[in-house]
C-alpha cells in the first residue's frame, strides 16, 4: 500500500516535473542547464571526487537512479534491471551514454561499500556509483524532483539528453526491453535494432500462464530463470519440489521478515548468495497468482522423453491454462508430491509450448543483446 502510494507520487512528480520543463524545452536548447543543476562534488565508487554538473552531466546523455546499499525493497531490483539495461545497451554506455547511482544512505555507503555493492549486481563500466554529503545529495535530488523518504524513494531511472534538455522518467520494476525502447524513443530517434515496437502496448505478451508470467518478467526476471542456471538468485527449476508451497508464499511475501523470524532456509539462502532477496512488497493476490506460475514452471521435465523433444499437442494451451489456474491448487493444498505428480506431463507441455511462444517474441523485438542480459 505504501509502495503504491510511492508510486504514485512518483507520478505525480512527474508530472510537475514536466510542468516545470513546460512546452518543447528541447527545442529551444536546454533550460537545465549550469543555472539548474547544483554543482556539488561527490565521490564515486573507486574514490574519484567528480563534480555532478561539469564532470557528470554537461553535455552528456545520462541515467540517473537512486539506491542504496542496505535496501531491501526497491533497490535491487532496480539495480539487477539496470545491470541488464546496461547489456541491452552494450558498447554506448559509457561512451554514449553514462549511468549514475547516486546513494540515499551517504552515511553509510562509503565508495568502498558502493564499490563492493556494484560488484555483487555485476554494474559494467560506465556506471559510476556516488556518494558525498547529505546535503549535496538532497540538493540534487530535489532538483531531480525527488522528495520521498529513502524507504519510499521512486524505483525510477531518470533519462535525460543533456544537449537538449529532453528528460524521461522510466519505471524500473519493468522488462528491461521496455526500459531501453523508451530510452531509444527518447534519447535515439533514429536508432533502430531489430524490430522497433511502436510502444509497450504492443509489445507481444505472452500469458500463458497468466498474471503471474507477466509479473515474473517484470519483477523476478532480472535475478531468476528456471533452468536457465543461476543468476543473482538461485535457479528456480525444482523449486517446489525442494520447498513447502507455503514456505515459498511467506517467503514470498517477506522474505526479509523471514530472515529476521530466523527461518532457517530463508538464512542458508542468504549466507550462499551475493545479494538479498528483496521484498518485492506483493500483494496477497499476487503472490496467489505468482505461486501459480511458479508452480506451473519449476516442476523439472521427467528424465529422457520431454527432454528431448518438444511436444506440441493441439491442447497444449489448454494445458498451459490448467496450469496457470492452479494458484488455489497452490494455496490450499501444501502437498507438495500431489501436486508433482498429477500435474507433470501437463505442466511439461505447456512449459515447453510456452518456451516457444516466448522466444519467439523475444526474436521480435529483441534488442540486440538478450542472450547476454539473461546470463
Ligand atoms: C534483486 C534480485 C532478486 C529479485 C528481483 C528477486 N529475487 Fe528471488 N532471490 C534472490 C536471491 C539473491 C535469493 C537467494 C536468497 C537470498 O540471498 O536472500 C532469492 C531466493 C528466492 C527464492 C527461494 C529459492 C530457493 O531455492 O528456495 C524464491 C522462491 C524466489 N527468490 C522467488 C522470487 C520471485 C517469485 C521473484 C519475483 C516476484 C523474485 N524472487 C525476485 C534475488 C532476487
Amino acid at each position: 500500500m505504501v509502495k503504491r502510494l510511492a508510486t504514485y507520487a512518483a507520478l505525480l512528480l512527474t508530472v510537475s516535473m514536466s510542468g516545470l520543463i513546460g512546452a518543447p524545452a528541447w527545442a529551444a536548447g536546454s533550460p537545465w542547464g549550469a543555472d539548474y543543476f547544483p554543482n556539488v562534488p561527490l565521490v564515486n565508487q573507486d574514490g574519484k571526487k567528480v563534480m555532478f554538473y561539469d564532470d557528470l552531466l554537461k553535455d552528456k546523455k545520462v541515467m540517473i537512479d537512486f539506491i542504496f546499499s542496505l535496501c531491501d525493497q526497491g533497490c535491487p531490483l532496480d539495480t539487477a534491471n539496470m545491470v541488464r539495461v546496461q547489456k541491452l545497451l552494450g558498447s554506448r554506455v559509457g561512451t554514449d551514454i553514462f549511468m549514475y547511482s547516486i546513494t540515499l544512505d551517504p552515511e553509510n555507503d562509503t565508495p568502498e561499500k558502493l564499490k563492493e555493492y556494484a560488484k555483487q549486481y555485476g554494474a559494467g563500466p560506465g556506471w559510476q556509483f556516488l556518494t558525498g554529503t547529505r546535503a549535496d545529495i538532497d540538493a540534487i535530488r530535489d532538483k531531480l524532483g525527488q522528495r520521498s523518504s529513502k524507504e519510499e524513494h521512486a524505483n525510477a531511472v531518470q533519462v535525460a539528453d543533456m544537449a537538449t534538455g529532453r528528460w524521461i522518467r522510466i519505471p524500473l520494476a519493468t522488462d528491461p526491453r521496455y526500459i531501453v525502447t523508451e530510452i531509444q524513443n527518447a534519447l535515439y530517434p533514429g536508432w533502430s535494432v531489430g524490430k522497433k515496437l511502436a510502444s509497450f502496448a504492443h509489445a507481444p505478451k505472452p500469458n500463458v500462464f497468466g498474471p503471474g508470467q507477466v509479473m515474473f518478467a517484470n519483477r523476478c526476471a532480472a535475478c531468476h530463470t528456471f533452468g536457465k542456471g543461476d543468476m543473482l538468485g538461485p535457479d528456480l527449476m525444482g523449486l517446489t519440489e525442494r520447498r513447502e508451497l507455503n514456505w515459498i508464499a511467506s517467503y514470498l511475501t517477506s522474505p526479509n521478515e523471514m530472515r529476521a523470524r530466523k527461518d532457517p532456509i530463508a538464512l542458508k539462502l542468504a549466507k550462499t548468495h551475493k545479494v538479498l532477496m528483496p521484498n518485492l512488497n506483493l500483494t496477497k493476490k499476487e503472490v496467489a497468482e505468482m505461486m501459480g506460475y511458479l508452480v506451473a514452471k519449476s516442476v523439472a521435465p521427467a528424465k529422457g522423453e520431454a527432454a528431448k523433444q518438444p511436444l506440441l499437442t493441439a491442447d497444449a494451451s489448454g494445458a498451459a491454462k490448467s496450469g496457470a489456474m492452479d494458484h488455489d491448487h497452490a494455496q490450499h493444498d501444501h502437498s507438495k508430491h500431489d501436486h508433482a505428480q498429477h500435474g507433470h506431463a501437463q505442466h511439461d507441455q505447456a512449459r515447453q509450448d510456452h518456451a516457444q511462444q516466448h522466444d519467439h517474441a523475444q526474436h521480435d523485438h529483441a534488442q540486440h543483446d538478450h542472450g547476454s542480459a539473461q546470463k
